[in-house]
């Protein structure tokens, strides 16, 4: 099924979600090891936890800063970044902030939620290095605090990210969702968009989301990166 439309698409985006690195190592948010089993949102990644400069926000992103820095893109990553070499993919849009993308050498990545790849000045907007955060290093030289390049909770996305990512939903006409819960707005809004504009939706995903019923097809119990090998493999058949 899913192939097939593949081979009928003129224009094939892909959505990703924090599935589609838990293959790499890197816990998602929600499923029953989550992130947010154990942490809150408000306390640790929000700009208030920011402003108040507080220990467990340095300490949350120090972790994850390190999580991305000792693992990195699986089979997966690298399969999504072929297709798009060949012209198979148009364009990827992440929710995830781990870069993997990009590492794996997809293009344009349209990255919703920033890159912890980088931190940046909150006072001067200077950009470091992650590695600072690596070494407890918090302050810019100006004396602001450094932040990672992530959109936290209470702040807006990007507006040229969101321009892009409204202009390629709109045109796709296969939309593809790997690993997201689709709970989070605006970036669950996309799929939707897609859909709207006559889009088929293919959603691959371990739990129900709230789009399953609009999908072309629902993958839920073969992980991430086994379907995209399968897949890869019957479009090379
Ligand atoms: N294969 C298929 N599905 C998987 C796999 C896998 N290997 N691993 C995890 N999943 C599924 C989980 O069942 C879960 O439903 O991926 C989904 C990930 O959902 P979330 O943890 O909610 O992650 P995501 O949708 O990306 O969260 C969106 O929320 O906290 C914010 O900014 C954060 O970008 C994040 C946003």
């Amino acid at each position: 099924m899913v192939v097939e439309l593949m081979k009928e698409a003129k224009c094939i985006v892909i959505f990703t979600g924090a599935g589609m690195s838990t293959e790499s190592g890197l816990p998602d948010f929600r499923s029953d090891q989550g992130v947010w089993q154990t942490e809150s949102p408000a306390r640790v990644a929000s700009i208030n936890a920011l402003n108040e400069k507080s220990e467990q926000f340095f300490k949350f992103y120090r972790t994850r800063v390190q999580g991305v820095r000792g693992h990195k893109p699986h089979k997966g990553h690298h399969i999504l970044a072929k297709w798009q070499a060949a012209g198979i993919v148009d364009t990827i849009i992440t929710q995830n902030v781990d870069g993997f993308h990009t590492a794996a050498n997809s293009s344009d990545v349209l990255e919703l939620h920033g890159t912890l790849g980088k931190v940046h000045c909150q006072n001067c907007q200077k950009e470091y290095d992650n590695i600072m955060y690596e070494k407890r290093a918090y302050y810019c030289e100006c004396g602001g605090v450094l932040r990672p390049s992530v959109i936290l909770f209470g702040e807006l996305l990007d507006d040229g990210v969101i321009t892009q990512a409204v202009k390629k939903s709109e045109s796709a006409d296969l939309f593809i969702v790997l690993g997201s819960s689709l709970t989070v707005s605006p970036a669950n809004q996309f799929p939707l968009l897609a859909y709207k504009y006559g889009a088929k939706l293919v959603i691959v995903n371990e739990e129900e989301t709230p789009y399953d019923h609009i999908a072309s097809s629902v993958i839920r119990n073969e992980k991430i990166g086994d379907f995209l090998a399968r897949i890869d493999n019957e479009l090379n058949d």
